[in-house]
């Protein structure tokens, strides 16, 4: 017995020397090695074991840690955050290999308390088939023929919002947005909800938005009434769970960042006074022709209002509040000579495009004519390809951003026609939660355009 385990013993010795000895002259193999090797990693610093560079990026202004970062080593640099090893890509031509022409090389990803939250359904986390087919329905939800029934509607969230500020002292314009562009949200995703269930809707989706990863998957009583008016308006039917994820996901892609470029745009026009006299000529025309606002807004006049349109595009370059957005290679990739390794995080880095002086001159100035436009808001000069990304590029570039766009002129209109605005306290800074917005959400006085009253003492 014990013969025939040592004979055992030494057959699978020798046929593991002859697997060794076979796969070291396996042509393929050593193919592979030779290349990885000839290829290099891009420059940069990994930081500290585990945390990496994590504590630099957090300790001080993002928009520094990139600059810095792109001088030292150029467009292509590597580091480690949040505990991923990462390339970071500061081109335009990088930011499409990326997002556009080898997209099927990067699939998208995100920190796991993110998709824990939202829901691991959502489309933003997939790509292919089931993103081709939820993407479909959600851009058809988000098409112009769909979005330009809401105007009415937007128009009275944004009249009421706009009331209820002015009869306030000071309100947290961030905040105030928050609550506007969810009301929008909410629009998008049911049409008409019934107050109730709005709130309850509003009460419930507070708790995602602080973090908790407990949202209820049925709201009492009123779970299938809900998923079937969605059923019904995406016209296709999906599980409970992909439906309640992507109604969270489109609110939660729709909220923080809406409100965080109009209240950025509060603030330019704020500091800018004669471009808010043209915004405002602008749109107390559009209003005078619709008898002094007793007529509600067409599309065709939120597709006609050039002044305030190029304000929008210059506050999203600007305020940048997208900084760049995470993809992880699939496979080991090559770009430029340099070796992106499977697994690796990356990162076109929008927020490093979008104020190089090489696309946009001086670009720390505040100049919608950069965005000139015909009268019917089509680009007269366009941005360089690629150079201008606040809605992402490719199969994940943002379905909401005609929506985000309507609803950031729907309430600029009234904002400028009937009510005006101080900020209060400090004028400069910036925080990050996670968006840039203005420092303290840029507190702000507003008072009717009409009142005989003085509102700002
Ligand atoms: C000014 C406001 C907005 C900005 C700057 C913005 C920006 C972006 C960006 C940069 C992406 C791409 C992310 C990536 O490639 O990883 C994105 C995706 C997305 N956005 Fe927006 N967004 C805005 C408003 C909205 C609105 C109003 C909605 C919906 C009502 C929306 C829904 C979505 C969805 C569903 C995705 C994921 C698309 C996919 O993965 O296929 N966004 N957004």
């Amino acid at each position: 017995m014990q013969y025939v385990m040592g004979m055992m013993h030494t057959f699978i010795y020798i046929l593991l020397c002859l697997y060794t000895l076979l796969s070291y002259f396996n042509p393929k193999k050593q193919k592979r090695k030779t290349n990885e090797k000839a290829k290099k990693l891009p420059p940069g610093s990994m930081g500290w074991p585990y945390i990496g560079e994590t504590l630099q990026l957090y300790s001080q202004d993002p928009n520094d840690f990139f600059a810095k970062k792109q001088r030292r080593y150029g467009d292509i640099f590597k580091t480690h955050i949040l505990g991923c090893p990462c390339v970071m890509l500061a081109s335009p031509e990088a930011a499409r290999f990326v997002l556009v022409t080898r997209a099927y090389l990067f699939k998208p990803t995100y920190p796991k308390s993110k998709e824990t939250m939202i829901g691991s359904s959502a489309l933003f986390f997939h790509q292919g088939d089931y993103h081709n087919h939820l993407r479909k329905l959600v851009q058809s939800s988000l098409s112009p023929e769909a979005i330009r029934k809401l105007i009415p509607d937007i128009e009275d969230v944004g009249i009421s919002a706009l009331e209820s500020w002015a009869s306030e002292q000071v309100i947290n314009t961030f905040h105030e947005m928050k609550k506007f562009s969810f009301e929008v949200g909410i629009l998008s995703v049911f049409g008409h909800l019934d107050e109730k269930y709005r709130e309850e809707l509003k009460e419930n989706y507070c708790v995602v938005d602080k973090g908790y990863n407990s949202f209820p998957t049925s709201l009492p009583g009123t779970a299938y009434h809900k998923a079937n008016l969605v059923r019904k308006r995406l016209g296709q039917t999906l599980t409970e769970s992909q439906i309640t994820d992507n109604i969270i996901g489109v609110l939660f892609a729709a909220q923080d960042t809406t409100a965080s470029v109009l209240t950025w745009i509060l603030k330019y026009l704020h500091d800018d006074q004669k471009l808010l006299e043209a915004v405002k000529e602008e749109q107390k025309a559009i209003n005078e022709s619709n008898g002094g606002g007793k007529k509600p807004l067409t599309w065709a006049q939120t597709r006609n209002m050039p002044v305030t349109y190029k304000v929008i595009m210059e506050s999203l370059r600007m305020a940048s509040i997208i900084s760049f957005t995470f993809r992880e290679a699939v496979v080991d990739v090559e770009y430029e000579g340099y070796l992106i390794p499977k697994g690796w995080k990356v990162t076109p880095l929008f927020r490093n495009i979008h104020p190089n002086p090489e696309f946009f001159p001086d670009p720390k100035h505040f100049d919608p004519s950069r965005f000139e436009v015909h009268d019917n808001c089509t680009a007269k000069v366009a941005p360089k390809p690629n150079t201008f990304m606040p809605f992402g590029n490719g199969v994940h570039a943002c379905p909401g951003n005609e929506l985000a766009k309507l609803e950031m002129l729907i309430l600029v209109h009234h904002l400028v026609t009937k009510f005006r605005w101080e900020v209060v306290g400090s004028q400069s800074g910036i925080e990050y939660g996670p968006f840039p917005v203005p420092l303290k959400g840029l507190p702000a006085k507003f008072g009717k355009e009409s009142s005989t009253q003085e509102v700002f003492i």
